[in-house]
């Protein structure tokens, strides 16, 4: 078992507040599909699966901390929403190719899993990232590298396989530093591609 999954376990059994869907949900909501397969990828509280459940997608959510994801199961019925969450470890059992016409991804960042998540999706499916910058201030971000963006970093990421189509990064306002904590991308497979992954 390891130590990161337990603190993740340990985070979600004392739950005071939820957080708001991610803002990039709502910056792309004009071009975000309402129809279809969504996930809900590293969900913990879900509260980006319940607006895209709320939306209309037919929506999965994902984590491998087990006390989110009752407590989204909860949050979920309560609103009268049917969306499936599950306890999941993404790196050991990564999404399959090819199955979702969109994947939400908010403060999470596992580098190696992209190829991956990319081939996840459906031919003309879309992908929403977004997660911590080094560019936030210490107190706003993960203190580990391998868990937040250098700046740029998101499209070049995931673009290629996917085409870029939105993206927007911190604006860096003094020593280094920038007010917003977050960057983003809105990408899409191309229709009538493969990636490089296993599809
Ligand atoms: C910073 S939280 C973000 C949660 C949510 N997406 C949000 O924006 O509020 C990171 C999440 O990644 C999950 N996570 C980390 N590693 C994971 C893995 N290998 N498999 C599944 N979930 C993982 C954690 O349990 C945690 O819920």
């Amino acid at each position: 078992m390891s130590d990161r999954r337990d603190l993740w376990r340990s985070r979600y059994r004392s739950v005071e507040s939820f957080p708001a869907p991610p803002g990039a949900l709502l910056c792309n909501q004009d071009l975000l599909p309402t129809r279809g397969a969504a996930l809900d990828l590293a969900c913990g509280l879900g509260s980006g699966a319940l607006w895209l459940a709320d939306r209309g997608l037919d929506t999965w959510a994902w984590d491998w901390a087990e006390p989110a994801i009752a407590t989204l199961t909860q949050r979920a019925a309560a609103q009268g929403l049917a969306l499936r969450a599950e306890v999941r470890d993404l790196v050991a059992v990564p999404p399959e190719p090819g199955r979702f016409d969109l994947i939400l991804i908010s403060r999470f960042l596992h580098r190696a899993l992209i190829p991956a998540i990319a081939a996840a999706l459906r031919p003309g499916g879309w992908l929403l990232h977004q997660t911590f910058t080094a560019t936030a201030p210490a107190d706003r971000r993960p203190a580990s590298p391998s868990h937040v963006l250098q700046p740029g970093e998101l499209i070049e990421l995931w673009v290629p396989p996917l085409e870029g189509v939105r993206h927007h990064e911190p604006t860096t306002v003094s020593k280094g530093h920038a007010t917003e904590s977050e960057a983003w991308l809105l990408a899409q497979r191309p229709e009538g591609t493969s990636t490089k992954s296993s599809d």
